[in-house]
C-alpha cells in the first residue's frame, strides 16, 4: 500500500469542498487503507481526502490514540447533524500546516451523520477528542483549516508564516507541473 503525499497549505485542493461519494467499491476501501497508512506514517490523528489530493468526501481517524486498542475508522460523506455540550478550547495542529499549533474552540459533543465504506448510513455521537478530530476533518472536507477558526489576533500573528508556507507550496506545485511536461 502506498503512502500518499500530504498536500500543504496553499494547495488549492485544500480549499475545495469535497464531492459527495456515491460509489462504494474496492477503490474506496483501498483509498481509506492508503489514507490510514499515510496518517500513521505522518503520526497524525486524522486525515481528510483532499489532504492527499483526492476530491471525495472521505476522512479517516486514528481512534486508537483516544480509545486504547480501537481500530482506525473511515467516515464517508460525514456531516455534523447537531452539536451539544460546552465549547472547549484545545490545542490543534494539522499535517497540512507543519509547525503551527494553536487553541481552537469547538463544541465538546457532536452527532455525525456518515456512511461507512460499504455505503451504509449511520448516525453516531462523539465527545471530547474524537468530536474534536472529526470536526477538524469535516472542516477539511469543506475547505476549512483550523487556523480559519482562530480569533483575529491569533490569525494576524500567524499570517506571515501562513503566507510563506502558501508561497512555498505554490512554488513546489509549479515545479511538479513543469516536471510533468514533456521536454
Ligand atoms: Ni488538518
Amino acid at each position: 500500500m502506498p503512502v500518499l503525499k500530504i498536500r500543504k497549505y496553499g494547495d488549492p485542493i485544500l480549499r475545495q469542498k469535497a464531492a459527495q461519494q456515491t460509489t462504494f467499491e474496492a477503490a474506496l476501501q483501498q483509498q481509506a487503507e492508503d489514507m490510514i497508512e499515510t496518517m500513521r506514517e505522518a503520526k497524525g490523528i486524522g486525515l481528510a481526502a483532499n489532504q492527499v489530493g483526492m476530491p471525495n468526501a472521505l476522512c479517516v481517524v486514528e481512534v486508537g490514540l483516544v480509545i486504547e486498542g480501537a481500530e482506525p475508522r473511515a467516515f464517508v460523506n460525514p456531516v455534523i447533524a447537531a452539536t451539544a455540550g460546552e465549547t472547549v478550547s484545545y490545542e490543534e495542529g494539522c499535517l497540512s500546516i507543519p509547525d503551527v499549533n494553536d487553541d481552537v474552540e469547538r463544541p465538546n459533543q457532536i452527532r455525525v451523520r456518515f456512511q461507512d465504506l460499504e455505503g451504509v448510513s449511520h448516525e453516531e455521537e462523539f465527545e471530547g477528542m474524537l468530536a474534536r478530530v472529526l470536526q477538524h476533518e469535516i472542516d477539511h472536507l469543506n475547505g476549512i483549516f483550523f487556523v480559519d477558526r482562530l480569533g483575529p489576533l491569533r490569525r494576524k500573528l500567524l499570517s506571515k508564516k501562513l503566507k510563506e508556507l502558501a508561497e512555498q507550496t505554490q512554488r513546489e506545485l509549479a515545479e511538479e507541473k513543469s516536471k510533468r511536461k514533456p521536454s
